[in-house]
């Protein structure tokens, strides 16, 4: 399976992927990383791979429908069949979210749905949660509301500072999206209404 990853900044679900492939882990191929952001630290990961990283600003674009396409355009040029959101900080349109249903994943750094939106860690810090996690899911119309795929709780601990609780979620997000995409590309997500189902391992 061919993926298009597209990024924002850190990069380090994004590093937490290319691991997974090169430890053949995952068996997967990078088409295309497109960034929105011509800083993004994300792009230099895959410097030294034989992976194309195409930085498109929306600034660049005076419709966000145009903006889009042009992502669109560049995950068809390299024939993606998985768009994998891995801290794009943007959100998609039903525009783009039409073409591509079924074959779009997020990672949201809470249990969703508790906790959707920006500043996932300081959420679950501020209500007093005495556990949150992460979530790995499909993209539907809404913000981070699409089906679950694989989530994964962490403790909430008294002493916790956002810096800390997002350290711990993280370590977890590394573990669980390259697994989420793996089962995709072996066939083994079946999505019913709304209910992701795992299928066995043949
Ligand atoms: C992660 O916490 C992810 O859950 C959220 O954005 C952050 C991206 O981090 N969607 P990175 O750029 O992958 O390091």
């Amino acid at each position: 399976i061919i993926l298009g990853i597209l990024v924002s900044g850190r990069g380090s679900n994004l590093q937490s992927i290319l691991d997974a492939i090169h430890a053949e882990r995952l068996n997967a191929k990078i088409g295309v990383v497109i960034s929105d952001n011509p800083e993004a630290n994300a792009l230099k990961r895959i410097a030294g791979f034989d992976i194309p990283g195409v930085c498109i600003e929306r600034k660049n674009f005076t419709a966000k429908q145009d903006f889009e396409k042009a992502i669109a355009d560049e995950l068809n040029i390299h024939h993606v069949e998985l768009v994998v959101l891995a801290g794009f900080m943007r959100i998609l349109s039903p525009y783009f979210i039409q073409r591509c249903f079924g074959k779009i994943m997020n990672i949201h750094p809470s249990l969703l749905p508790a906790f959707p939106g920006l500043d996932a860690q300081q959420q679950a810090l501020q209500y007093g949660a005495k556990v949150s996690g992460c979530t790995v899911h499909f993209i539907d119309q809404g913000i981070d509301t699409g089906p679950i795929i694989l989530q994964e709780a962490v403790p909430v601990l008294e002493e916790d500072t956002v810096e800390t609780l997002a350290e711990r979620i993280l370590h977890v997000e590394h573990i669980l999206y390259p697994r989420a995409i793996g089962l995709y590309c072996d066939g083994r997500l079946c999505t019913e209404n709304r209910r992701v189902r795992i299928l066995q391992e043949v």
